[in-house]
């Protein structure tokens, strides 16, 4: 999910609409002399959970799924509450939630690079959950996003679009960065990495590789309900995990065109790149992930 409100922007609106703090891109009505200036001291409790992401890896997936293991009312859909507010995005400082009144466990969401987070994060209090996907279509996703909605300015053509996000442009800034920095500092954190086309592969082994990491013991039928409910077509279905009415709500717009759950595939990249668009992208994705050691099985679809 993308940090609600960007407004994202082609190149020569970036400046008007985003600005870079500590290198990194935030939604211009972010509050620099408040949360972000303070961010490091951010009080962390053990029992906080993030969810870290580059936008379009999964993040609202990953906000179902934990909504479903810890809150019984979700599952149950006794309650009438979004995953987008059960488990808010860290860094909306501006939307004045108070964060130090909500009960344990706190969880979050969040695309901040690992260098942003408290320090707390830092000193392994807490648990963190990276999720991450191909960068082929992490791209494909984020084209779609920002031409789903009429306040974004988006790149015209996936060309376009893919020398933005190859430089670094969007929110989010450089993929390659983002995943690197995370997995090279990985053992200052708890953490946690889940590839989505594992998730989206096994579902169930995935839930509960999480539940464990997360210290939760789930019952045959919470496992069965949560991974019932985390599908795709389930999410797609159900306005308290499909981001249709936040979106609507924080937009202020209807769609142009489309859906937030989109389409939810593995290798979706292969209907938008040309073979020479590939071949670019995978001579700076080698030159950049050269040596990095998380097993990638991106292409087996
Ligand atoms: P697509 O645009 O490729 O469909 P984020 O929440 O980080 O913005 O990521 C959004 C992407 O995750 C979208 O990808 C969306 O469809 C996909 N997604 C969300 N829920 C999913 C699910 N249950 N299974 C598979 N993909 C899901």
């Amino acid at each position: 999910m993308l940090y609600v409100f960007c407004r994202y922007c082609i190149m020569e609106d970036l400046e008007r609409d985003l600005l870079i703090y500590k290198g990194f891109y935030f939604q211009r009505k972010a509050s620099i002399t408040g949360f972000l200036e303070n961010i490091d001291d951010f009080e962390i409790r053990d029992d906080d959970v993030f969810i870290v992401t580059y936008p379009k890896s999964g993040t609202a997936w990953c906000q179902q799924i934990l909504s479903l293991i810890y809150f019984e009312e979700h599952r149950k859909r006794t309650e009438n509450l979004e995953t987008f507010n059960r488990i808010p995005f860290f860094e909306n400082c501006f939307e004045d939630i108070d964060f130090g009144s909500r009960p344990s466990p706190r969880l979050f969401a969040t695309h901040l690079p690992y260098y942003l987070v408290p320090r707390g994060l830092k000193n392994k209090k807490a648990k963190i959950i990276y999720i991450y996907r191909n960068p082929k279509d992490v791209m494909c996703s984020y084209f779609h996003f920002l031409n789903t909605y009429p306040i974004f300015k988006a790149a015209d053509t996936i060309d376009a679009f893919m020398k933005q996000f190859l430089e670094g442009k969007v929110l989010g800034n450089l993929w390659f960065d983002h995943i690197k920095g995370w997995y090279e500092h990985r053992n200052n954190f708890n953490i946690q990495f889940m590839m989505y086309e594992e998730m989206k592969k096994d579902l169930r082994s995935s839930v509960l590789k999480l539940s464990k990491f997360l210290g939760e013991d789930l019952s045959e039928e919470t496992l069965n309900a949560v991974v019932r409910q985390a599908t795709f077509e389930s999410m797609k279905d159900d306005p308290l995990a499909n981001y249709e009415n936040a979106l609507y709500l924080y937009f202020g717009s209807k769609l142009r065109e489309g859906h937030f759950l989109r389409k939810g595939t593995i290798g979706d990249w292969k209907s938008h790149m040309t073979v020479e668009q590939n071949e670019r992208f995978d001579k700076i994705f080698r030159k950049q992930m050269k040596d990095f050691p998380l097993q990638f099985i991106w292409d087996v679809n």
